[in-house]
């Protein structure tokens, strides 16, 4: 018998905070109402609160030397990052939740970045530029700041992702934001909940703020 394949989601936590993480518990809500349209969706969860390695010499090396001309170590450096590149390729929707962190994204996610952004797999040069490489599918954005405005000058975070997002193929971002979360973290949070709406009814699920 013909099995469908699963619906995957892929959900991506950058927050240092596991508890009082308000991009966190947003990003629960994101996932109750993905997990209602989808019932049987598979999630995986890579939480960068427990960091990924930052590239380093072997790793450019590798990423340098042509595919088939690699050796084992030069393989072995590169297969961290291989396997986070497969769990963006295999998901049909992805939830990134993520702070501001001093204007831009927390040095974990960038550390993440620098793994998925791979030539020749999420991405290949070309003579008119850079083409992304995987498919587009939806990309909830889920971020907070503390005082910066997304889309003010101060903001070098939510125009960063969106462009990461598009460099490696993915155009189809849907921003939840909750900006200015110490000036009043309710009205922010109720702000976000409402742009979810947009993207994904409440319907019967219970939301929370
Ligand atoms: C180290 C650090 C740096 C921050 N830098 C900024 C910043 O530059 N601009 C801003 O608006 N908020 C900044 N914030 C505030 C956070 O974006 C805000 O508290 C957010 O809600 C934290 O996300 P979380 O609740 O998921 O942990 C910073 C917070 C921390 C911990």
């Amino acid at each position: 018998m013909h099995k469908q394949a699963s619906f995957n989601i892929l959900r991506v936590d950058a927050s240092a905070r596991r508890d009082r993480s308000i991009t966190r518990r947003l990003g629960d809500e994101v996932l109750r109402r993905l997990l209602t349209e989808h019932p049987e969706a598979v999630v995986t969860v890579r939480d960068l609160a427990d960091p990924v390695d930052f590239i380093d010499e072997q790793w450019v090396s590798a990423n340098l030397t042509d595919p088939a001309a690699r050796d084992a170590q030069q393989r072995a450096a590169l297969a961290a990052s291989d396997r986070l590149v497969q769990e963006l390729e295999a998901a049909d929707t992805i939830v990134l939740t993520t702070p501001v962190y001093n204007f831009s994204v927390p040095a974990a996610l960038k550390a993440w970045i620098d793994l998925v952004c791979r030539a020749r797999l999420s991405f290949r040069y070309t003579e008119n530029g850079p083409v992304g490489l995987l498919r587009d599918r939806p990309v909830y954005l889920v971020m907070t700041s503390g005082g910066v405005m997304f889309g003010s000058a101060a903001d070098f975070a939510s125009g960063y992702l969106r462009h990461i997002f598009a460099f490696i193929g993915i155009q189809d971002v849907r921003m939840v934001p909750a900006e200015r979360t110490s000036i009043d973290a309710q009205a922010s949070a109720i702000n976000a909940l409402g742009m979810l709406e947009q993207w994904l009814p409440a319907g019967s699920v219970p939301a929370t703020a």
